[in-house]
């Protein structure tokens, strides 16, 4: 089933349960200011959701066009995109759970009307309770009676679940309450039902993929307290439209859908591979060319929609995430050594997809392709030229301790040449220096703090993945990274090993070999170890040595083999010791409490743990 089909059976079938269809809200949130874009189908709804009168009545239908940027790092991958489309239907103080549900069900599962899905691979989650509000048995039991119905066990079907992933509010104020998501198996496999255990795993493994969420809006929240329950039950519901196009059309991917099957295809179409894998030019992996191939057809995609919602390239706000992702674009395509015109080709092929469903898209088709093309003219300049001061300033580094990469020169080159530092942060990684991070970013945010006329958005706070503010706490969390590590090691076995790292002020992230899920219990083990550290007040030392001394004494380091003569080897207490660059806190006793708070696959045979400092 195509997507138009997907978008227009789901109006449909709510406009004939008397829904009045409203047109997409801009991208641009009208009376909002405390978010960029509209990041879910019930923002441009809030006031309504809080009690106000909507025009078109108490039942709504609609498809929200969205933008979320938080993860834009894992835009390429599977499933992240930063432009989406929302399926919503709306009761705004109306009908509740029973309707909702039914209608969710129905809509999901009849073939005439709806997907036609198979409701042998459907599984659904409920509220499980906690101190803002009750165990959800009322919709457990309208799911019940859905499952019972069509001949399948509900014990083995419907899943109680906490507030971490079964409460849903857009932010710390506002609308709030339980939801009911469902999932769909997408191996085909999972017809027989399942343990809630087996639940949990299939759906880290991705052989579930969660495809709507009917959202109880019965509850405020401000700042970040539940305070009450609203003057009505309201429904929110929310499924995105290039996930069920991945179902309906037996892929795995968003990229193989028909949303993306043009722009993708033209992109391949016009990479030269033959000068891609010439060795003069340097072997790119066909990983590395697929992940391009995607960020580009993304980017475009959102491109085009912010620009017709009336953002326009610039340096605040809104308008720098434009041009960031147009900025990023332009790399990738310059990656793919694709040609200067081929971008408006590109823009041409969003242009004629969405056209017709957007009529903005079409009356401004003209102002897309010029705001698009202009900035992409104007970055290519900046990147041939910061590219080449970057060149000069490797082979500066040569083979000397990489690690000592000095944040002041790659201001320089933000600075005088405009180049962007998280794209510096992605050279540098790219060209396998182990990027000391944290000290470069210590030495970038000094030069920055010294450059305080640069206007707002150049705060180094606005640069998402690795340029991140509070450096304080980054220390710590790098402190607490070199701690997991070990603990891991303790834990699991010597087969540990780090495949990543990647710290923000807010949290860090781990990458490390492991063929499989983490158990409660060992995660439990991991949090009590580092704890148990923490509280030992481990002073934290440091020592110059040969990468062979450092060896000898047992140090890790997963980069080695790409070391200078000297290192730097940190210890902590005689607990963990580890080749890196710094900086670190001096006692352990300033950590708080190490929590995880997700553990998670990253890839075949590597997990990801996200953790944080209470
Ligand atoms: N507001 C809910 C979501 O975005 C439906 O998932």
């Amino acid at each position: 089933m195509q997507s138009k089909e997907i978008r227009s059976r789901f109006l449909k079938f709510f406009e004939e349960r008397n829904h009045a269809v409203i047109p997409s809200a801009s991208l641009v949130p009208e009376n909002d200011p405390s978010v960029l874009f509209n990041t879910a189908g019930m923002q441009p709804l809030v006031p309504y959701l809080l009690g106000a009168k909507h025009p078109a009545g108490k039942r709504i239908v609609d498809v929200q066009k969205c933008v979320r940027t938080t993860d834009i790092e894992e835009v390429g991958d599977n499933t992240h995109l930063t432009f989406f489309e929302m399926l919503g239907n709306w009761s705004l103080g109306d009908y509740f759970k029973e309707d909702a549900i039914k209608w969710s069900y129905d809509f999901l599962t009849n073939e005439e009307e709806g997907l036609g899905l198979n409701s042998n691979r459907l599984y659904v989650t409920v509220f499980e309770g906690n101190d803002d509000a009750p165990r959800d048995e009322e919709s457990f039991e309208i799911w019940k009676g859905i499952f019972t119905e069509a001949g399948l066990d509900p014990e083995k079907r419907i899943f109680f679940m906490p507030a971490e992933s079964n409460w849903w509010s857009p932010g710390d104020s506002g609308p709030c309450g339980p939801d009911s998501e469902m999932f769909y198996d997408v191996t085909e496999e999972l017809t027989e039902g399942m343990t809630k255990e087996e639940f949990i795993k299939a759906d880290d493994e991705q052989k579930i993929v969660e495809i709507w969420n009917d959202v109880f809006m019965e509850y405020e929240k401000k700042e970040g307290k539940v305070i009450g329950k609203l003057a009505q039950k309201n429904v929110d519901t929310g499924a995105g439209l290039e996930r069920l196009a991945v179902m309906m059309q037996g892929k795995d991917n968003v990229y193989e859908t028909d949303l993306f099957e043009g722009l993708m295809d033209k992109i391949k179409e016009i990479t030269p591979i033959h000068e891609l894998i010439n060795p003069e030019v340097k072997n790119r992996s066909q990983e590395e060319i697929l992940n391009s191939t995607r960020i580009i057809a993304d980017h475009v995609r959102s491109a085009v929609f912010m620009i017709s919602d009336g953002v326009r390239p610039s340096n605040t706000d809104r308008g720098y995430i434009l041009r960031r992702i147009i900025r990023r674009c332009t790399r990738h395509m310059r990656f793919l050594r694709l040609e200067e015109g081929s971008l408006v080709n590109l823009v041409d092929i969003v242009i004629k997809q969405y056209g017709g469903i957007y009529k903005d898209i079409e009356g401004n088709k003209k102002l897309i392709r010029n705001e698009i093309q202009k900035e992409y003219e104007k970055f290519m300049k900046t990147l041939d030229t910061g590219l080449r001061v970057l060149d000069r300033l490797f082979s500066k580094y040569g083979d000397v301790s990489r690690m000592e990469i000095d944040g002041k020169d790659f201001f320089d080159l933000f600075q005088t040449h405009g180049f962007p530092p998280e794209m510096t942060m992605e050279e540098i990684r790219r060209r396998g220096f182990l990027v000391n991070e944290i000290s470069m970013l210590n030495s970038f945010q000094e030069e920055m703090k010294k450059h305080q006329e640069l206007s707002r958005t150049a705060s180094v706070g606005k640069f998402k993945g690795g340029l991140g503010g509070d450096d304080e706490n980054s220390t710590k969390l790098h402190t607490a990274t070199h701690m997991l590590n070990q603990a891991l090691r303790e834990v699991l076995g010597d087969h540990v090993e780090q495949k990543g790292s990647n710290i923000t002020p807010e949290r860090l992230r781990f990458d490390f070999s492991h063929p499989e899920k983490m158990t409660d219990e060992e995660k439990q083990k991991v949090e009590e170890i580092v704890n148990q550290k923490i509280k030992e007040a481990l002073p934290v030392t440091m020592e110059e040595m040969s990468v062979e001394e450092a060896k000898e004494n047992g140090a890790m380091g997963v980069f080695a083999d790409k070391y200078g003569e000297k290192v730097k080897v940190y210890s902590v207490g005689n607990f963990s010791k580890e080749i890196c660059g710094g900086p670190h806190v001096e006692n352990t006793d300033e950590l708080g409490t190490f929590r995880i708070k997700k553990e998670s696959a990253s890839s075949a045979g590597v997990r990801r743990i996200k953790a944080v400092l209470e």
